[in-house]
């Protein structure tokens, strides 16, 4: 009686709360990086949200919401220090869940990528990753008729790589080698071009009959 209780209650609770609102299921679930480092400046990967539909699943009121096929996974992300939250502009499908997941990356599985662009929520805008900071990031999950089935807690924050202290000097120093390299590449070019046209101009001037030239035919 107590449980039939709640469960009206949860069922009338979800009624009054506007979609896409924050008190929505939540779900405590683990939010890494694809790899140990899997970083650069302006993008992180991170391990897709293996079994979080499956999760959901097993929790919904009401699990007809949303088939594996039609449901997506969509990523939000803050910066720390900032209220604004924007989000990839990319949607996941659900990806394959096994019970191995966890101990080893399923293959053929592609990284949820953070960067190096994200959107505004109502998509009118977006905004640059930048380096050497940090962001937090959370998965939502869809269905196919863009309803808000479940969220997970937002992560614990992951920074971008910094870009390196002496980047101007190593950026001159990498330009100057790709000049001489260039420079290189195009007199080598030049020469062989020249060599392949004396070559050529050789055969148009002095025909193959040069092979005849010596022979006796020729005195006749
Ligand atoms: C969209 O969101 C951004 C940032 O959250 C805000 O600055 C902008 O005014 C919003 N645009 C509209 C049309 O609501």
């Amino acid at each position: 009686m107590k449980m039939k209780g709640a469960v009206v209650l949860l069922f009338i609770v979800g009624l009054l709360t506007p979609a896409g609102s924050s008190s929505l299921f939540t779900l405590d679930y683990p939010i890494s990086l694809y790899y140990r480092d899997s970083r650069l400046s302006t993008v992180l990967w991170f391990r897709p949200a293996y079994c979080l539909y499956e999760l959901w699943n097993s929790d919904a009121l009401d699990s007809s919401q949303a088939t594996r096929q039609t449901a997506t996974i969509e990523m939000e992300v803050k910066l720390a220090g900032d209220n604004d939250v924007y989000k990839s502009p990319k949607r996941f499908p659900i990806p394959i869940c096994s019970p191995s997941v966890y101990q080893s990356l399923a293959l053929g599985d592609h990284a949820c990528e953070m960067g190096p662009t994200l959107a505004c929520l109502n998509d009118t805008c977006t905004r640059a990753v930048l380096p050497g900071r940090n962001y937090r990031i959370r998965f939502l999950l869809y269905n196919q008729e863009r309803t808000l089935l479940a969220a997970t807690d937002w992560s614990r924050n992951f920074q971008t790589r910094d870009l390196p202290h002496d980047f101007r000097t190593m950026d001159v120093d990498f330009g100057g080698h790709s000049v001489g390299l260039v420079v290189l590449t195009m007199l080598i070019s030049i020469a062989v071009f020249l060599l392949l046209g004396a070559t050529g101009l050789a055969l148009i001037v002095r025909p193959p009959s040069a092979f005849s030239f010596g022979s006796p035919s020729s005195d006749a």
